[in-house]
Parts: structure tokens; sequence; C-alpha cells
């Protein structure tokens, strides 16, 4: 895994940490952070960890943590005007915050779609409209011309799965929405806007490394009996394969058959085909697993996770990383794979000025440890961005779930690196040392 080629990252997301919300649009997460009840600590978006004013600052940080690469997202409403045309001042500070990165060879990973979807595309329809996937496009092409050769890997979107179930299925992340059939809509709508931004990125940028992140929790039985079996099977189609499937093998997973008229996805003639067009490398974010038993009333039940739990109360289950690389290679021809999310939450102190996270180090290597393991049986593993550069607004939990290496005290906006991120800056900086 150390061989010269592999990528070691942070990353991050616009809504997350950019604040400056004055000079862009509003977005879904704006909405839904101003609707009472969605966020646990009712904060919101509006100045998170204040990046863009503090921008110069953190790219120092970045290079200080000796990485060879930098995940973050682009704010759509802060880039395109209500009126689809490019906001010049919006897109400076990407290219600003570009231009920094590679004067200090650190490749900028850009995401075009985390989550934050301008809320006037929402007001008519959001994802169930067939038509954002083409606004999404639009808004592709608009950035990828203006940002030029800056870049070194795009990605289309950040977890499809989370905008849509999350948004419009279960209704806990923004828009908010609570139905199957927008689910399922929502999610469709959404992997065609990736094949649109693809076939944009391919004709714009031919030489970035084009792509798309998906998160994975693999879906484990609670027992070896064939009931469980089943509904660990049928958890996996629907949260995991229902979005990896159509890009790999441009089919959804068999279950759509049994979905009723209202809640199958509005599929057009042709769209699978948009939908799968090769990608350069696939973005795999992995936090934890999940186990399910079968049940009387629901199709399957997930098990209360066992400890070691996070500070999410998400098991900490590194084998599980391991066991979900090996199993989509021998499933799928992969492409390349990046670990493009991995992390942890921690009650973090600050106490002297110190932030003692063993917990955090332990957890970034034994996540490390289970792709070395799964690249010994054959993964192409391309590289690793730890979730996340610096503490921030962690969605509907707000500012209460620490992820990151570097602390934020969100009163002051000091950051303050954790021992966790010392200890990977150590790894890093030993690594270009050829120690
Ligand atoms: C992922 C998101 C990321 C962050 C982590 C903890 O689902 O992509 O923005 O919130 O979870």
């Amino acid at each position: 895994m150390l061989h010269p080629g592999f990528v070691f990252g942070v990353a991050t997301s616009s809504f997350q940490i950019e604040g400056a919300a004055d000079a862009r649009l509003p977005s879904i997460w704006d909405t839904f952070c101003a609707t009472p009840g969605k966020i646990r600590d009712n904060s919101n978006g509006l100045v998170a960890c204040d990046h863009v004013a503090r921008w110069k600052d953190d790219v120092d940080l970045i290079a200080s943590l000796g990485v060879d690469a930098y995940r973050f997202s682009i704010s759509w409403p802060r880039v395109v005007r209500r009126d689809g045309t490019l906001n010049s001042a919006g897109i400076d500070f990407y290219k600003r915050l570009l231009d920094a990165l590679n004067a200090r060879h650190i490749k900028p990973f850009v995401t075009l779609y985390h989550w934050d979807l301008p809320q006037h595309l929402e007001d008519r329809g959001g994802w169930l409209a067939r038509e954002t996937a083409y606004r999404f496009r639009d808004y592709a092409d608009l950035v990828t011309r203006a940002l030029g050769d800056r870049v070194y890997s795009y990605a289309t979107l950040n977890e499809p799965f989370c905008s849509a179930y999350l948004g419009y299925e279960v209704g806990i992340h923004a828009p908010g929405l609570t139905s199957r059939k927008s689910g399922n809509a929502a999610a469709h709508h959404l992997l065609l806007a990736h094949g649109l931004g693809m076939d944009v990125l391919r004709t714009n940028s031919p030489r970035t490394l084009n792509g798309v992140v998906l998160n994975f929790s693999p879906c484990y039985a609670a027992s070896a009996n064939a009931e469980d079996q089943a509904a660990a099977e049928l958890a996996d189609a629907t949260f995991n394969q229902w979005y990896l499937r159509p890009l790999l093998e441009q089919r959804y997973p068999d279950l759509l058959d049994q979905l009723s008229p209202d809640e199958r996805p509005p599929i057009q003639a042709g769209d699978l085909e948009i939908i799968g067009a090769p990608i350069d490398y696939l973005g795999v974010n992995y936090y934890t697993r999940s186990v399910y038993r079968a049940d009387a009333v629901q199709p399957f039940v997930q098990v209360p996770p066992a400890a070691p739990l996070t500070d999410m109360g998400w098991e900490i289950y590194p084998q599980g990383l391991t066991d979900l690389l090996t199993s989509l290679h021998r499933r799928y021809s992969l492409p390349p794979v990046y670990i493009a999310e991995n992390g942890i939450a921690v009650a973090d102190a600050i106490e002297a000025g110190v932030v003692r996270d063993d917990i955090r180090t332990q957890y970034i290597q034994q996540h490390l440890d289970a792709v070395d393991r799964a690249m010994d049986q054959g993964v192409a593993v391309a590289g690793y961005f730890y979730w996340s550069l610096m503490d921030n607004f962690e969605w509907a939990e707000g500012y209460a779930k620490r992820f990151g290496i570097v602390h934020v005290d969100f009163a002051t906006q000091q950051r303050t690196l954790k021992a966790s991120g010392a200890a990977f800056r150590d790894f890093l900086l030993a690594r270009h040392r050829g120690a």
C-alpha cells in the first residue's frame, strides 16, 4: 500500500465548512436548518468553519499535514445564479483555492454535488424532477469550463443514497420528504445527473480522473439461518447495490421487479446507458457495517449495533471495509477505487490546548490495515481520504459530532491539531522521507 502512487488525503464539503452564506443563493440545507426540529442543536451552516474567509490558513493547515490530496466540494448555489449564468465571484473563490493547492502540490479532488442543491431548484421539484438532472449537467459544464486544468479529479456526486434515501424517503436530511416513491424517483434522477455529468466531464475535462463517490454499509446477517441471510441480501440490494449496479452494469438489482408500479423509479429509454457509461474510478465511503435479521412484517430489520461504538453510535468494524472491498471486487469488474471517506466521530475535549483522541488514531490505523488486506486480495485501491480535515457541521447532528483530525472551537474559529492529526501527519511525512 505504501507504493509511491497511493494517494493520502483529507476531505470536507462545502456546506459543512464554508459559511459565507450571504454570498451565495440559499440551498435546501439552509431551508432544512431553518425548519424547527430538524437539526439536533438547532444550528445551521451560515458560518460553519468560516472557511471562505479563512481558506488561506486552511490550505496552510492542509499542507502542514503532508497529504497528497484534498477532497472538497463546490457549492452549486455559490457558483451558479438563479438565471443559470456563472457567478464569477463564487467561482473565483474556488479558482484561488485550487491555485493555492496546486502551488503546494496538493492534488485537488473536487466533488460537484455534496448535497447542497440550490433551493430554487427544489422549489421546482428538486430531485423528483427529471429536469434537475439536466440543470446539474449545465452546472457541471459551466464549472469545468471555468476551472480549466486546475483540478486533478472530479466526482459528480457524493453519496446519492444519502441524498435520495435520507432526503426524500425517510426525511432526516434535506429536503425532508418521506415516501418510497419519492426516494426511488430521487435516486434515479441523481444517477441520471451523474451520467449526464460524466458525459460533460469526458468532453470538457478528459485529462482529470472522473468518477463518483458512493457510501456503503456492508450488510451482515444476524445469524446463519436462511431467513436472516435473505434479509441481509435484500438490505444490501436496497441500500448498496441499488446505486452501484446501474453504474457498473447498466441495470438495477432484481428487486426492481418486486416494486409496485407506483414505487418504480421513472426510468426512460436510454437512461441506463447514460448512467452506466464508464467511470475512471469509484469513490467508496466507509464508516461502519449493518447487521440485519428477518422479520414477520418488514422485509428486514436492522439489529442495534454492538460495541465498540463511535460518538455517532456506529459500530467500529474495520474488517467490514476489507469484506466490502473484496466482495465488490468479486461481484463486479471494478475501476480503481479510492476510499473517499472514512472517519470517526469522537466526543473530543480540548484540555490545555491538547486533544487526546487516541481512539481516532487507532481507528485510522485499523482501517488502513483493512485496506491493505483488501489490496493483498487483489483489490485495486489507489487512495485513502480521512473524513474530515476539521470538525464541521455534521448535517442533522449539527456541530455536536466531531469527525476532524483538527479541532475547531466554533466560538473563536480556532483550529487545533488533535493527537490523531499529529499521528497522521507524522506517518505521512515519514513516508515522504522514505522511512
Ligand atoms: C458522510 C458524508 C459526509 C459526512 C460523513 C460523516 O455520509 O458524506 O458529509 O457527514 O458522512
